[in-house]
């Protein structure tokens, strides 16, 4: 990093709410290959064109993961004890959360934890209207870091709930993290319910990240959208593209916005030189099979208690116990 842009971190670092995006901003610009955190997708704009992803239809894991949770409410639910304060982590339109809240009657709390506040305090008004008998304590944090749970909860016992195949957005050893990360906020005897996207035919992923409607590269580059807005940034939409593929030696979906020519960014002063197809590696969402991810968890503090998959076997939900070793 040069000295100039350690001063605009330093700058940002002083200047809330925006100094974490800043400061990694300008640190994964400066790396190489540049690169761009996946969870600075989900502003508000950007949490709605997930969404309207999750409707496309190349786009399976979420109908994969809701036949699932709509067949299996019942088993996943007899897992969580009674009282308990469930923990959803990244949280984003808790259509998932809603399966398991009807099985849910004896819940203590519903905690979703959500890095988009606007997104979250949207949907914890639609869901105390829909289920007014329901505590629901929502947390705005970004829950890729340690945060604090509200006191009103710390008495009841805890399960996690972390659907949607985000751990596909981790480093493997970032995902190894989360994991034992998890297993401390359940405590003892905790149970996680986690849902995994399984390594499946090329052709599958690679539509699912290429669909023809084009609403993923538009998620991909409202990334850029967002920067121009809170950073000042002076990103041209027009010359970045969309590029996803699958990295079968790396089991792992790459998103990448790819420079359509030899450019200049400018950041607060900042300013990133960009080759002809140059690329910012924006994501990855790794794929694991059922045995992979068992593997992980027993690795990271976890006993593998159950796992459903839907009929055409592309997607996993497992449920987890703490194990006491740990
Ligand atoms: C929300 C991380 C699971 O990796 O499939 C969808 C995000 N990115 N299309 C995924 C995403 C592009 C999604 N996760």
């Amino acid at each position: 990093m040069t000295a100039h842009a350690r001063r605009i971190v330093r700058q940002k670092l002083s200047d809330e709410p925006n100094a974490g995006l800043a400061a990694d901003v300008i640190a994964g610009l400066s790396a190489h290959p540049k690169q761009l955190p996946p969870k600075y997708f989900y502003d508000a704009a950007g949490s709605e064109l997930f969404e309207q992803i999750t409707q496309q239809p190349e786009y399976y894991p979420t109908r994969s993961e809701l036949e699932i949770l709509d067949a299996h409410a019942g088993d996943i639910a007899k897992l969580i004890p009674e009282g308990a304060a469930l923990i959803e982590f990244g949280s984003g339109s808790t259509r998932k959360a809603r399966l398991l809240l009807r099985e849910l009657r004896t819940l203590g709390a519903y905690v979703p934890v959500d890095i988009s506040g606007e997104y979250l305090h949207q949907e914890t008004a639609a869901l105390r209207q829909d289920f007014p008998q329901l505590n629901v304590v929502p947390v705005e944090a970004d829950f890729t870091k340690p945060f604090s749970l509200p006191e009103s909860i710390a008495a009841l016992p805890r399960a996690g709930f972390f659907p949607g195949s985000t751990l596909g957005n981790f480093e493997p050893h970032e995902a190894s993290a989360f994991l034992r990360h998890a297993g401390e906020m359940v405590g003892a005897n905790g149970v996680l319910i986690l849902g995994v996207d399984l390594v499946k035919a090329p052709e599958l992923l690679h539509a699912a990240y290429n669909d023809a409607a084009g609403v993923t590269a538009q998620f991909n580059r409202n990334l850029l959208v967002r920067l121009n807005r809170e950073l000042g940034a002076d990103f041209d939409l027009s010359a970045f593209a969309h590029h996803a593929f699958y990295n079968a030696h790396k089991s792992r979906i790459e998103m990448h916005l790819v420079s359509a020519r030899r450019q200049r960014v400018r950041i607060d002063g900042a300013s990133f030189q960009f080759r002809a197809g140059e690329t910012i590696h924006t994501e990855c969402s790794y794929k694991y099979s059922v045995d992979s991810l068992r593997c992980l968890a027993r690795g990271t503090g976890w006993d593998p208690l159950d796992v459903w998959t839907d009929a055409a076997g592309y997607f996993s939900v497992h449920a987890l116990r703490r194990s006491d070793e740990v």
